[in-house]
């Protein structure tokens, strides 16, 4: 049996050099930082993760790139919890449109990283001044966000940590967790909604789409959705919108007459626009007097410059929303959580998966994503066999 040859790092994390067979002693039976590290030395450990190209000194061009970037690293570096932080087993990992951009340099980041934003899993060991959550303990279902989520453990800071109750799956928390939050802030405070509100919704059929048509439904709103195909409008359909135009068909340049069509001329007291580029013109031309655009994702690439002065004749608003924003303290993340679980444990969210990815499978699930060939949330399940 080979046994791992696991380093101790600078900054205090593991690197597993080598790959091995059984992994039966996993380190969801340390407790402590010093019994996890000495069950890894004695053990059989394997880490792996899939993360953006380290060869920065021969390839310095290649550190952000498109999905060709990523790769499957078995010599994964783990590291280990620091101060406010615990160490998760994960069982499964979100892939968001976002981590595309962490990818691509739209949003820079240092690289190389471990992409990958939440997760679901259990805590396997508690770093230092682990105070905010004081309940917390070893062996806890919790889901997470933060980064590094395309692996099998991942240290997180416990202020963005949660419990899970225990009618709600892992598979579930990770498919939801970073989408509903946004979807609950996104509704009640980028723009409150009531009931009656006309609300347009782009790429509805997408993991946060879907999940906004819901909410906004269930706020009492009229939803006008946007999706690009046939089958994406059925999907959307069935969630509830009211009326659903596709984008993408010959029509689809018309898209904002049928939306002045469908409110009588008015527009809408609201666009929840997650495209950006191509859709950018529109959304401002069927917003309605006094109405809020509210642009929080950039999967057509980021909007032109505005002139404010544009917004000033019928007196528009723009909101400009990154889910962080809202839930910077630990009592505003708890009061979307509750809010989200509330919503799981009554069966009133419907999550629609529309694959789950290995590892191994994450350059094809970035490429499947930017094709636009996804209607629902992207999984990642960590295999933890090896
Ligand atoms: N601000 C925040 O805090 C926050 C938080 C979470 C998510 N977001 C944003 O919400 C959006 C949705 O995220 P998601 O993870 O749920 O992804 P997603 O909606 O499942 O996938 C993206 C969808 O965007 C549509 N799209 C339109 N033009 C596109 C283009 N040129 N290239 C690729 N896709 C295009 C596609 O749907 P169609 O085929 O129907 O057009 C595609 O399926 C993203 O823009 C993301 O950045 C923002």
């Amino acid at each position: 049996m080979p046994v791992p040859r696991l380093q101790q790092q600078n900054e205090g994390s593991l690197l597993a050099t080598d790959r091995t067979l059984d992994s039966t002693m996993a380190p969801a039976l340390a407790g402590s930082v010093e019994e996890f590290v000495d069950l890894a030395r004695s053990s059989k450990c394997a880490y792996e993760a899939a993360y953006a190209i380290a060869e920065f000194s021969r390839h310095p061009e290649r550190n952000a790139g498109g999905p060709e970037v990523l790769q499957y690293r078995p010599d994964h570096v783990v590291a280990l919890p620091g101060e406010q932080e615990v160490l998760i087993r994960n069982e499964f990992c979100g892939m968001n449109y976002v981590d595309t951009y962490f990818r691509n340099g739209l949003y820079p980041s240092p690289k190389p990283e471990v992409l990958g934003r939440e997760g679901a899993g259990i805590i396997v060991t508690l770093g230092s001044g682990v105070t905010i959550c004081s309940d917390l303990a070893v062996g806890d279902r919790v889901a997470w966000l933060g980064t590094g989520g395309y692996a099998q453990y991942t240290a997180v800071p416990v202020a963005k940590l949660i419990k899970l109750p225990a009618r709600v799956s892992f598979q579930d928390a990770a498919a939801s967790l970073l989408g509903g939050l946004t979807v609950l802030t996104l509704t009640e405070e980028a723009y409150h909604v009531r009931p009656g509100d006309w609300a347009l919704v782009h790429a509805a059929a997408g993991s946060v789409g879907g999940m906004l048509v819901q909410v906004l439904k269930s706020l009492g709103a009229q939803v006008v959705a946007t999706a690009g195909g046939p089958e994406k409008v059925a999907i959307v359909n069935n969630l509830g919108a009211d009326h659903v135009i596709d984008y993408r068909d010959d029509k689809g340049p018309r898209w904002p007459k049928q939306v002045r069509a469908i409110t009588a001329g008015a527009g809408v007291d609201v666009v929840y626009d997650s495209v950006g580029l191509d859709t950018w013109e529109g959304s401002l031309d069927v917003v309605k007097r006094k109405g809020t655009i509210v642009w929080f994702g950039n999967a057509s690439g980021p909007v032109p410059p505005l002139s404010l002065q544009r917004l000033s004749a019928e007196c528009v608003k723009v909101a400009r929303p990154l889910l962080g924003g809202y839930i910077a303290t630990r009592q505003e993340f708890e009061y979307y959580c509750t809010k989200l679980f509330g919503l799981l444990t009554q069966g009133k969210l419907e999550l629609r998966v529309h694959k789950v990815y290995d590892l191994e499978g994450v350059q094809q699930a970035h490429k499947d994503i930017e094709r636009r060939d996804t209607a629902g949330k992207l999984l990642i399940k960590i295999d933890h066999s090896n």
